[in-house]
């Protein structure tokens, strides 16, 4: 009899492999007291048997923060931030309140928090109000969220010139000596922005935080998108001192969605000129006189109506981090994905043949909590990551698949090259990742996607256990296909049965 999810996510734990898991990574004990924080406020896990591996893409609210927000908004009247009513002062007092909690959280006391909607927000502000001008540059990670990717387009229209720092196989790391040469060739008297994430979303590697040094000796302002950086690891802004940080709080704590952060410090808030107002933006505008002042500081910059109920949200979620404590989430993410990678990098098909591939750094050294993958069949034919993720959703097992919007790593990791762009588009201008991966499966057995587990708050060696054991449990396997699916190289579509 098949077992369902909930069965099969029943800690099953084997107290031998625990016991050696413990003596190898001692400082797990010190993060126990998050055992008994998941068993209180994230019990909807294991109650529903769900193995939940995609921190990176979301973190998981807890029910206590869901509970303090309830009461919050049943005990206050709160109206629209814009006015003096006492009911749209109340909401101003919470949306203030959060602010310099935010602030705090970062100690960033020299910065300003500019709240959107999600880090994309946070890093459109980046693209649309930095004054690129021509002969000036936009300098890129290789590996760099789609969000950040995006602001090529603001520096083109600029007439900035757009450079990427490329990434050294087999880690997926900066090339710190290429990128050095690329900083020290640009036109100090210019605008030049510097942009790259805390910690790779793709791979997990942290990118070092003295690259932000490195580029302001060199004159550049630098981005620092920390999104997939701070849910696990502290961002201290006296010591790391980026011009703009960008964040998303769902993926610290959960909840609430649909609010981020810009932080800008505050001397480079002059570097950002905005393209329009809108409501919320202005001291004052006129229609008859065609003029504007925008308002100072983050009022600038928040436009229309803030989300200001959920901005109440934003202290609780800092409160409930705080006491989870982001040092014990660290050493534990740290230990689970020192463990899993060990075990990953051993398995092999009865023929000696490895199963898996990681991508990026096989060691726990200036990575964080993210281990991404493919698997192979016995005859080494790669496994199609969908195929992976229906697999391990039938074990009640949640994890990520594609390329995560940031395309840089995977293709640096394959050698995907421009011709192979070229041909897909050539071949299906409606091109999307799945059909381009198929057609370069077929052509050169290359991957544009891959697999991601990621930990965060509420994970535990039980969720790492169940997907080593998934993992194990595709040895030998051969028929790995994707349901019914083929794929039709010469129109570069696939089809499904009977379509
Ligand atoms: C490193 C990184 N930057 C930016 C983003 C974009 O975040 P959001 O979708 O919340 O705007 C993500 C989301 O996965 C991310 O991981």
């Amino acid at each position: 009899m098949d077992a369902g999810p909930k069965d099969q996510a029943r800690p099953t734990l084997s107290v031998n492999v625990y016991e050696e898991f413990l003596a190898e990574y001692p400082e797990y004990r010190s993060t126990a007291h998050l055992d008994a924080l998941r068993a209180s406020d994230y019990a909807r896990l294991d109650v529903q048997g769900v193995v939940y591996l995609d921190y990176t893409g979301a973190s998981l609210h807890a029910e206590s923060q869901i509970r303090q927000h309830a009461e919050l908004l049943s005990a206050h009247i709160l109206g629209n931030p814009h006015s003096a009513s006492p009911a749209s002062s109340r909401t101003t007092s919470f949306v203030e309140g959060t602010r310099r909690a935010v602030l705090q959280w970062f100690n960033a006391r020299d910065y300003t928090a500019i709240f959107t909607l999600n880090a994309s927000g946070a890093l459109k502000h980046v693209g649309e109000s930095y004054a690129f001008e021509p002969g000036g540059r936009l300098l890129l990670s290789a590996d760099n969220h789609n969000s950040v990717n995006g602001i090529r387009e603001f520096a083109r229209a600029h007439g900035a010139a757009v450079a990427y720092a490329p990434i050294t196989v087999p880690e997926l790391r900066l090339d710190t000596h290429r990128l050095e040469v690329m900083l020290e060739d640009a036109d100090r008297t210019k605008t030049n922005l510097f942009a790259f994430p805390a910690q790779s979303n793709f791979t997990g590697v942290q990118h070092p935080l003295d690259l932000v040094q490195l580029a302001h000796d060199r004159g550049w302002d630098v981005l620092l998108d920390a999104a997939a950086f701070v849910p696990t690891n502290r961002l201290d802004l006296q010591t790391v001192r980026p011009e703009f940080v960008s964040v998303s709080f769902y993926k610290m704590f959960g909840y609430p969605t649909g609010v981020g952060c810009l932080l800008v410090r505050n001397d480079a808030l002059a570097r950002l000129h905005r393209p329009w107002f809108a409501g919320g933006t202005v001291n004052f505008a006129t229609v008859g006189g065609r003029r504007h002042v925008l308002s100072r500081g983050e009022a600038g910059f928040e436009d229309g109506t803030l989300n200001y109920l959920s901005i109440a949200a934003v202290e609780i979620g800092l409160r409930h981090l705080a006491s989870a404590g982001v040092d014990a989430i660290h050493t534990r993410v740290m230990c689970l994905t020192g463990w899993l990678l060990s075990r990953l990098v051993k398995l092999c098909h009865s023929n000696g043949r490895p199963m898996v591939r990681i991508y990026g750094p096989i060691t726990t050294a200036g990575r964080g909590g993210i281990v991404t993958m493919n698997f192979y069949d016995p005859a080494g034919h790669l496994v199609d990551y969908r195929r992976v993720e229906e697999l391990a959703g039938d074990q009640g097992i949640s994890l990520r698949t594609g390329c995560f919007c940031n395309p840089g790593p995977g293709e640096a990791a394959e050698d995907i090259t421009e011709e192979d762009i070229v041909a897909g588009l050539a071949a299906n201008p409606d091109l999307t990742l799945p059909l381009f991966l198929q057609m370069i499966t077929h052509r050169g057995g290359k991957s544009a996607g891959a697999i991601r587990v990621s930990f965060g708050i509420a994970s535990t060696f039980a969720d790492a256990q169940r997907f080593d054991e998934f993992a194990a449990s595709l040895r030998d396997q051969t028929r790995l296909t994707i349901g019914e699916a083929t794929f039709d190289i010469e129109s570069c579509r696939i089809i499904r049965d009977g379509s």
